[in-house]
C-alpha cells in the first residue's frame, strides 16, 4: 500500500492532536488544558436557538453550499461585507482551501518558527515547500520579521503566514512589521488571529484597496468556546475570497454547525451575551498573566509572556541557569507525563531539541490546581 501514496504524504509528518499515545485524550476525569480549547460551555440560549431551528430545517436536502446565513451574520456582527467572507470546518479548512487556491507543487510557503503546525502540513500535502524562520538569536522565540522577508523574497513565496498571537508562544507581531512584510513581499500575506480576542490586536481595518493579497483567518474554536462544532472564517479582498470560493468543497458547512453558528453570534450581540463573552475573556486574560507570574515564581521555570489563552516555558537546571536540561528520562522530559498522574493534560513540543511545555487555560479552580501541583513537583524534585 505504502507505494500507492502521494509523495508528498509518504515523507511528510503528520500533525497528531492526540499528542502522544498515552494521552488518555478521551479520559473524561483528565483536565484538558492541551489544545487551547475554552473550558466555559455553550450557553444554553444558543444551544435551545440552534436545536429549534435544526428541528425545521429538512436535513433530507444539503445544505446551503455558500452558508448565507451565517457569512451574513459574521458581517453583521463584523461590520464587514459578506461578500469578503469565507466560512469552514474551523480555520483549518480555510488554511487548506487557501493553500489549494494559490500554492501549486513546488512553490514556497514561509512562516515563523516556532507556529502552528498545519501551515506547513497543509503545503506539504500538496507538494509545496515549506520554510519556518526561526529567530535571529537561535535562542529565544523573537518573530524574525526581516530574516523571514528575506527568506520569502529568495524563494518567491506565495503565501507567507504570520501568527499573531503566536500558538505556541503567545508573542505577537506589530502593525508595522505585518505593514513592513506587506510592501517588502509578493505573495499573498496571511494573519491568524486565532488568539486575537486575548490580545488587543485587530487587522480587520487592514483588509481593503491597497492590500488585496492580505487574508485575515479567524476562528470560533478559541475566545468563542465552539471548537466541537468547528467553525471558521477568513476575511479578505472580494478578488481573493471569490477565487477561493471556487476551490472550496461544496456543502463544506453541514446544517448543525451553519445553524448553531448562525444562533451562537445572534446572542453574542444581546446585551447578556455580550457581557458573557466579555467576562470569559477577561477571565481567560486574567488567569493565563496568573499563570505567567506562578510559573515565574517556580525558579526552574522560564516561560513566556504571551498573549493567547495559554503559556508556554521550559525548565532550568537550579544548578545551571543558562542551559536547559535536554537529556532524556530527567524530570522535565516527562513532565507532562507527571502532570497526566495528577489529572493535567498539557502539551509538549521541542525547539531547537528543548523540550517546552504549553498549558491552555482551565477555569480559576483548574489553573490554581496546577500552579499548586507544579509548585508541589518541583519542590520535590530538589
Ligand atoms: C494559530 C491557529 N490557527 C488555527 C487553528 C485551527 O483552529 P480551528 O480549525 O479550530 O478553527 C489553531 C488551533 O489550534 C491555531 O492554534
Amino acid at each position: 500500500m505504502k507505494n500507492f501514496l502521494s509523495p508528498n504524504v509518504n515523507n511528510f509528518q503528520p500533525y497528531n492532536p492526540k499528542g502522544d499515545p498515552n494521552n488518555h485524550l478521551g479520559d473524561e476525569s483528565l483536565i484538558r488544558m492541551n489544545a487551547n480549547e475554552s473550558p466555559y460551555p455553550v450557553p444554553k440560549a444558543v444551544l435551545d436557538k440552534a436545536f429549534k431551528s435544526i428541528q425545521d430545517t429538512p436535513l433530507n436536502f444539503y445544505p446551503d453550499t455558500d452558508s448565507t446565513e451565517l457569512r451574513r451574520a459574521i458581517g453583521a456582527y463584523l461590520h464587514f461585507p459578506m461578500e469578503q467572507i469565507l466560512v469552514g470546518n474551523g480555520s483549518d479548512e480555510m488554511i487548506d482551501v487557501l493553500i489549494k487556491t494559490f500554492v501549486a507543487a513546488g512553490d514556497a510557503v514561509v512562516s515563523h518558527d516556532p507556529t502552528f503546525s498545519m501551515y506547513r502540513i497543509f503545503t506539504e500535502i500538496i507538494g509545496g515547500k515549506y520554510y519556518g524562520v526561526a529567530s535571529s538569536n537561535g535562542e529565544d522565540f523573537a518573530i524574525n520579521i526581516q530574516g523571514l522577508i528575506d527568506k520569502a523574497k529568495e524563494v518567491r513565496a506565495k503565501a507567507v503566514f504570520l501568527c499573531t498571537p503566536n500558538n505556541p508562544t503567545g508573542l505577537t507581531i506589530s502593525k508595522e512589521e505585518v505593514l513592513q512584510v506587506l510592501e517588502e513581499t509578493q505573495g499573498m500575506v496571511v494573519i491568524d488571529e486565532a488568539y486575537r480576542e486575548f490580545s488587543d490586536q485587530n487587522f480587520l481595518s487592514f483588509i481593503g484597496k491597497s492590500h488585496p493579497n492580505l487574508i485575515l483567518l479567524r476562528t470560533f474554536s478559541k475566545a468563542h468556546g465552539l471548537a466541537g462544532v468547528r467553525g471558521g472564517y477568513l476575511l479578505g479582498s472580494p478578488e481573493a475570497v471569490s477565487y477561493m470560493q471556487q476551490v472550496k468543497p461544496p456543502y463544506n458547512l453541514n446544517v448543525f454547525t451553519q445553524k448553531l453558528l448562525s444562533a451562537y453570534l445572534e446572542y453574542i450581540q444581546t446585551a447578556e451575551g455580550r457581557a458573557l463573552t466579555r467576562k470569559r475573556i477577561r477571565e481567560i486574560r486574567r488567569e493565563r498573566n496568573l499563570l505567567y507570574c506562578g510559573l515565574k515564581r517556580i525558579k526552574e521555570c522560564e516561560p513566556v509572556p504571551g498573549s493567547g489563552n495559554f503559556i508556554s516555558f521550559r525548565i532550568r537546571s537550579p544548578q545551571d541557569k543558562t542551559n536547559p536540561r535536554t537529556d532524556s528520562g530527567v524530570f522535565e522530559e516527562s513532565l507532562d507525563e507527571k502532570l497526566r498522574n495528577k489529572g493535567f493534560l498539557i502539551k509538549k513540543f521541542r525547539y531547537q531539541q528543548t523540550p517546552y511545555y504549553r498549558i491552555s487555560m482551565g477555569t480559576p479552580e483548574e489553573n490554581q490546581r496546577i500552579i499548586q501541583e507544579l509548585q508541589t513537583l518541583f519542590s520535590r524534585s530538589k
